[in-house]
């Protein structure tokens, strides 16, 4: 299982950092497990590793098998929750050498996630004169972003395979009984997953919102699955050895003291979308009520020639959780140069991963020295059962730290404000008043 190492920031923590905490994360801990705090009816993915329905999943890899065996490519249309969790998986699982690339399963490309018309444009081009499948995600159904997005891979479908033939390309991924992308699924006769009603977006990774197109990547779902519930297992054990306590106190502790930025950090290129998918998944959770920590990613060692500066001396309000992972997929060796031209022969024979991990090492030191505290999520290797653990740490770990800020961590009130203006702006029927109000103050 996953371990935290937190004496990088030991020294920027009271004495009682956890002490002090462990009756709130006691009643934080119940409130998950019950689904009987703020937000409680959002919080069905607590048990669903355990509880995953056999027949959804039969379904998934079915459907999957069908896209890796008739298409291309697979367009993933989605936002936020809609897509984070899949395309974190799936590149973090991943590497240089395209594993998954290689099962021969089709390349998988994420739209809906902005307005971007050039980006559009370029993946209409390049499916053009491809084989593809569409998994449209959205569990309200009404999201602008995708549902514009879908409306023109639909018509694009259509045309090159019939109305029939695209019919059997879409799968959509949205509520079991509201919202216009249920209604428009079951009119055009769609195969249809559901979003449990008890899952919110970002905490949806591990139902078909991420799990189809997971699948089709070539990842052993079951395999993150059952990582998932062996986390759920061990976390659910309440107490001060609990990792995830520990890290839900320690980063409530550092905020209190004036912490206001926490980042993320990979070693990784493939962790990239692992920390976005996190971003979202704090960001949203907890920023809100004028409190939160900030969350930020970044990707060691290349930030450290960039934002390494920053950190280590700009304005003192960082803390940084490193994601370690213990293994690599393949070792490779520093040759020998007889000649030794660029002094690098103190490094002969060590490997790429133990330069990475003095690196870390070193770097964790300088932090801390240069007053940020820093914690060590040490995971064992980029394979799907240590993702889920990962997955269902960090889940667990925000529902918790999200009751010891003192805030509903299952609802995302703010995101409505910029969708109302967008609406009014473009003359959605119901919006007038709010458009006359906004034109005068544009
Ligand atoms: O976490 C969330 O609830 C949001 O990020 C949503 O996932 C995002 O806004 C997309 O919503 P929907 O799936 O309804 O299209």
């Amino acid at each position: 299982m996953l371990k935290l190492d937190i004496t990088s920031a030991r020294k920027f923590l009271p004495e009682n950092w956890l002490t002090s905490r462990l009756d709130a994360l006691g009643t934080a801990h119940t409130m998950l497990k019950e689904g009987n705090g703020p937000g409680g009816e959002f919080t069905g993915w607590v048990h669903l590793p355990r509880d995953f329905e056999q027949e959804e999943l039969r379904r998934i890899r079915e459907a999957a098998g069908r896209i890796r065996a008739n298409s291309q490519v697979l367009v993933v249309i989605g936002i936020g929750g809609s897509y984070l969790g899949a395309r974190a998986v799936i590149e973090l699982l991943d590497s240089a050498d395209h594993k998954l690339a290689s099962t021969g399963g089709p390349e998988i490309f994420f739209a809906g996630n902005g307005l971007s018309s050039d980006a559009l444009a370029a993946l209409l081009d390049y499916v053009a004169d491809r084989d593809f499948s569409v998994n449209v995600i959205s569990k309200s159904g009404t999201t602008t972003e995708p549902a514009v997005a879908f409306r023109i891979f639909r018509a694009l479908l259509e045309k090159k395979y019939g109305k029939e033939g695209a019919r059997t390309r879409i799968y959509a991924t949205t509520d079991a009984c509201r919202g216009a992308l249920k209604g428009l699924a079951e009119t055009k006769g769609y195969e249809a997953f559901v979003v449990p009603d008890a899952v919110g977006g970002r905490y949806s990774v591990l139902t078909a919102v991420g799990l189809l197109p997971i699948a089709v990547a070539g990842v052993d779902m079951e395999a993150l699955l059952a990582g998932a519930a062996e986390a759920r297992t061990a976390l659910l054990v309440p107490g001060s050895e609990n990792p995830a306590w520990q890290y839900a106190a320690a980063r409530n502790a550092l905020y209190e003291s004036g912490k206001r930025v926490e980042l993320l950090v990979g070693y990784e290129p493939a962790f990239r979308f692992f920390g976005e998918w996190w971003k979202q998944l704090y960001g949203e959770s907890e920023g809100k009520q004028g409190r939160g920590l900030f969350p930020a990613s970044v990707e060691f060692t290349a930030d450290l020639h960039s934002m390494g500066q920053y950190i280590q001396q700009g304005e003192r309000m960082l803390m940084e959780t490193v994601v370690s992972f213990q293994r690599t997929h393949r070792e490779i060796l520093i040759p020998n140069d007889p000649d030794n031209v660029d002094g690098l022969n103190f490094l002969t024979g060590k490997s790429i991963q133990f330069v990475a991990e003095q690196a870390m090492r070193g770097t964790l030191l300088a932090h801390a020295d240069g007053g940020v505290p820093n914690m060590v999520l040490k995971a064992q290797g980029r394979d799907p059962r240590t993702v889920g653990q990962l997955i269902y740490f960090f889940e667990y770990a925000c529902g918790l730290s999200g009751y010891l800020l003192g805030v509903n961590p299952f609802d995302q009130p703010g995101v409505e404000a910029y969708k109302k203006n967008m609406f009014a702006l473009l003359g959605k029927p119901g919006y007038e008043e709010r458009r006359e109000e906004l034109l005068q103050r544009l």
